[in-house]
Parts: structure tokens; C-alpha cells; sequence
């Protein structure tokens, strides 16, 4: 039957494109860095005022082992559920959408907000981060 085949081609075709939507899907849609793939533009598009100084950086690594190596590890290698920092991930990751990620946390997850920090702390912080290779 004519109708049958029909509806036979139909269904594959619709199986065919759902598989091709999901593997187009970024790997980390829900990894441990997920967040950052999900800062507004608003955020991404912020400027790190002290990209690259070196006192931020020393300030930033102060902070990191303050606040955040209990879990990330002092190397910020990664502990447990905490990311490992020196992935790609956050390399490629624009400074705005770091500083976002910080501020908001991802607490059902187990990230913290860090926004009880002043913005410059969140920002050495950030350029702390894009050291680490
Ligand atoms: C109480 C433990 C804990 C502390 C403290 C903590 N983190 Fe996390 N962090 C996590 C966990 C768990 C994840 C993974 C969250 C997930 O699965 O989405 C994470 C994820 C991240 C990510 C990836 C972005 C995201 O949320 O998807 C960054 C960047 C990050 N942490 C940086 C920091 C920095 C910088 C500090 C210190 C200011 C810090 N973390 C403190 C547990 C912690």
C-alpha cells in the first residue's frame, strides 16, 4: 500500500533528523561546566579590566585558594564534582562568561555564587584563571 510506505519513509526521515539534531548538541550541555555555554551576551561581552596584570593574577591565585581550592583542588585540578579549571573549556571561555558563571554558581550542582565577592575580587579571580594552561 502506497499510504503504508508512505508513512514508513516519513518516520525514518524524521528518525534520521532527530539523530542528526542530537548529535549536534554540545557535549557539555550538561558536564560540569555547563554554565558557562549559558551567560547572556550581555555577560560574555564584558571586559576583565585587568586581563593580564600580573598583580591581579597574584591577587586572583590569594582568592582561589581561599575560596575555591577545597573543592577545585590547589591545583585546580579538579576534586570529585568540581571542574578540572585547565580545560579547554575554560580557556576558550570569554572572561565575561567566567565572571558570570562566578557570580551566579550552579549551587544545585554544587558551585557556589560568589556574589557576596566585590566585582574586582571576581575579576582577579577570572584573570587567575585564564593562566592556568
Ligand atoms: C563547595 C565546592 C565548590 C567551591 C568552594 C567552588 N566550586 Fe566551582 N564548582 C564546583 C562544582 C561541583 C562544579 C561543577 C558544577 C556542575 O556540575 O555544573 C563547579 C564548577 C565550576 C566552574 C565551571 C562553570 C560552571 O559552573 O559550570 C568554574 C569556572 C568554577 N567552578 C570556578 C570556581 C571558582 C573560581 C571558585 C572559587 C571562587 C569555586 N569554583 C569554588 C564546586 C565548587
Amino acid at each position: 500500500m502506497l499510504t503504508r510506505r508512505l508513512v514508513r519513509v516519513v518516520s525514518g526521515l524524521v528518525l534520521v533528523a532527530s539523530l542528526a539534531v542530537a548529535a549536534r548538541k554540545p557535549k557539555n550541555e550538561d558536564g560540569p561546566v555547563a554554565q558557562l555555554s549559558k551567560a547572556p551576551r550581555s555577560a560574555q561581552s564584558l571586559e576583565n579590566p585587568y586581563a593580564g596584570q600580573a598583580e591581579a593574577v597574584a591577587a586572583g591565585r590569594k582568592l582561589f585558594e581561599q575560596h575555591c581550592a577545597q573543592c577545585h583542588g590547589q591545583d585546580a585540578r579538579g576534586l570529585e564534582r568540581a571542574a578540572d579549571l585547565h580545560s579547554p573549556a575554560i580557556r576558550n571561555a570569554p572572561p565575561g562568561s567566567l565572571f558570570w558563571a562566578l557570580r551566579n554558581g550552579r549551587v544545585r550542582k554544587g558551585m557556589p555564587s560568589w556574589s557576596q565577592l566585590p566585582d574586582q575580587r571576581l575579576w582577579q579571580i577570572v584573570t587567575y584563571l585564564k593562566t592556568l594552561k
